[in-house]
């Protein structure tokens, strides 16, 4: 029952005590959000992973590229654990390394390796923290960095800094709105279509892009529609709302603001006067939020419930028995980055670390 788990999780924290911390993303539900040492968005929780040396165990309450990034970012010592190895990202699988290796190659034949006279490379790799730590190696070994939704603006700049171009992956929808925001021209934008005979990149296209987006895209978040922000204007005049940018980019351009699960979080913390929100977020958080800030009107702008089903997947019974494994001296569900992968994924993690505002 529901009153065992607790008192089970209750005592097997208490005997750990600092020996295992537990982060959880702001889309864990509830009943797992309560046991949580920090609760925060991607970009957070990757820096708590690097600021908690002392704990033997990091259990992860997110999802597989958060456990493998705070792998790399943890010491050698430390266990990451995600409670349930099946709690994945649709979006992270959507990029895999051999479609991207295929891709740089041929990018790379068509734009050669010649700087322009400001010193910039013709093109860099920028992936979104939901991908594979693969993925953040290839970019770690090709002069790219990893970005957040927190701070994909200042990483984008970084990458036009030092490239005439960036590969973006795997959200298309990220990609697209931080670039639009940053000025670039849609024409700008051509989506990656190795396939000729399927209507593929011309050429010249490629050769006056800006930012070559990959096909990925968010389940959760390209279910939001113009058509809701429209509702929400219409029944709640003055209605506040705030989108993910993994939203697509009519949405987030219908809105009146689009950030990370912290910026909105942030945003409704920041409201002095009782205020409508709508939210075109994953449902958990905002249910979350709606019951943390009383004084508002907090919904989803979705009226048809939308989890994250792979977050949904961390129940408070696998966080139970991970617990009391560690207990007993074992490490279950222990995500391990290989060591060929480590170092190269590191070094675009610490790129990302460092282009702070
Ligand atoms: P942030 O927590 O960085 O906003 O990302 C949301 C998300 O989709 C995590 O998968
Ligand atoms: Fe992946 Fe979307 Fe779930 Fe985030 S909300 S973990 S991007 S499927």
């Amino acid at each position: 029952s529901d009153a065992e788990l607790d008192a089970r999780i209750k005592a097997a924290k208490a005997t750990l005590g600092d020996r295992a911390v537990i982060l959880g993303h702001f889309y864990q539900r509830d009943e797992v959000i309560q046991y949580a040492d920090f609760v925060g968005d991607s970009f957070q929780l990757a820096n708590a992973a690097l600021t908690k040396p002392d704990a033997e165990a990091i259990i992860f309450c997110g999802v597989h590229f958060m456990a493998e990034t705070a792998d790399i970012l943890s010491t050698a010592e430390q266990a990451v654990i995600l409670p349930n190895l099946a709690a994945g990202c649709s979006m992270a699988d959507m990029a895999d390394e051999d479609s991207v290796e295929e891709c740089w190659e041929q990018l790379e034949e068509i734009f050669g390796t010649e700087m322009d006279e400001h010193g910039r490379v013709p093109i860099i790799p920028v992936t979104y923290m939901n991908s594979s730590a693969a993925l953040k190696a290839f970019c770690g070994r090709n002069g790219g960095i990893v970005c957040t939704s927190s701070n994909a603006k200042v990483v984008l700049e970084w990458a036009f800094e030092r490239g005439q171009r960036v590969l973006f992956f795997p959200d298309q929808h990220l990609g697209r709105n931080t670039a639009k925001a940053l000025g670039v021209p849609l024409e700008q934008m051509p989506m990656w279509n190795p396939r000729k005979e399927l209507g593929g990149n011309d050429e010249h296209v490629l050769l006056d892009s800006r930012v070559i987006l990959w096909h990925g895209f968010c389940s959760v978040h390209k279910r939001f529609n113009v058509g809701q922000i429209e509702k929400a204007r219409q029944d709640f005049p003055g209605v506040n709302v705030i989108v993910h940018p993994e939203c697509p980019m009519e949405v987030v351009d219908a809105a009146d603001s689009a950030g990370s699960t912290d910026f909105i979080k942030k945003a409704i913390a920041a409201a002095t006067e009782p205020t409508t929100f709508a939210i075109g977020t994953e449902i958990n958080m905002v249910n979350r939020l709606a019951a943390e800030y009383p004084q508002h009107t907090i919904f989803c702008l979705d009226p048809v419930i939308c989890p994250c089903s792979t977050m949904y997947r961390i129940h408070p019974g696998y966080l139970a028995w991970v617990l009391e494994e560690l207990v007993e001296g074992r490490v279950v569900n222990r995500i391990t980055v290989d060591e060929s992968v480590q170092d190269n994924a590191k070094i675009a993690l610490e790129r990302m670390l460092a282009a702070k505002p």
